[in-house]
């Protein structure tokens, strides 16, 4: 389980071993059956290419009307609860006072990818985001907290939780591609990534 801090962001390779891995995409399944993968517009009308959905309070989700966070599914229904596994991660890396609001879900098929981006539409950033990867590996890229600026990039890999927190909170980040079919953790390849995050 080594450790790194990147630009911040405090990297714990092989958090999680194979049996939580595998813990974790069980408890994952119901709620993939109870709220749905959906593929997000942007406000300016494109398609992501990952496909996402959430637990908890609320699910972040983005259309026309612009990014935020919302208590239903597209759809509707409410978003199920956030498992206990995955909060008990949280507790024990980011914060043992309070529990996320929301674990966004995103699911990066083959050539699936997230541009550079700052986590910004949670109302209180004194709280850090805490993200794990299950399944392929992934090239996570790390920019600076303002949008240009030299980048450096690190493979992320099934069982890696990175908590960004701090001065980090606001540094632009993003998934240049995954190498599919490098996991075997999930039986038709892809990565999951959740991130839990504190939003109200
Ligand atoms: C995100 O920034 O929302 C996702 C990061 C990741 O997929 O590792
Ligand atoms: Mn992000």
């Amino acid at each position: 389980m080594a450790r790194l801090l990147l630009r911040g962001f405090d990297i714990r390779k092989a958090w999680l071993d194979g049996s939580a891995q595998a813990q974790l995409i069980e408890e994952l399944r119901p709620i993939l059956r109870s709220a749905p993968l959906f593929r997000p517009m942007t406000p300016s009308g494109k398609e992501m290419s990952v496909r996402m959905t959430s637990a908890g309070k609320l699910g972040w989700v983005t259309d026309k009307s612009g990014y935020r966070y919302q208590p239903q599914h597209p759809k509707g229904a409410d978003w199920p609860a956030i498992p206990e596994p995955i909060l008990k991660i949280w507790r024990e890396l980011a914060s043992a006072d309070r529990d996320p609001d929301c674990c966004l879900i995103n699911y990066y098929g083959e050539s699936a990818k997230m541009g550079l981006h700052q986590d910004k539409d949670e109302a209180d950033f004194s709280w850090p985001v805490l993200s794990i990867s299950l399944g392929d590996d992934a090239l996570f890229r790390i920019g600076n907290q303002t949008r240009g600026g030299k980048t450096e990039s690190i493979w992320l890999s099934s069982g890696d939780v990175v908590i960004m927190g701090g001065p980090a909170r606001l540094t632009y980040h993003g998934i240049d591609r995954i190498r599919f079919g490098s996991s075997k953790l999930l039986p038709r390849g892809g990565r999951i990534n959740l991130t839990l995050r504190v939003a109200s």
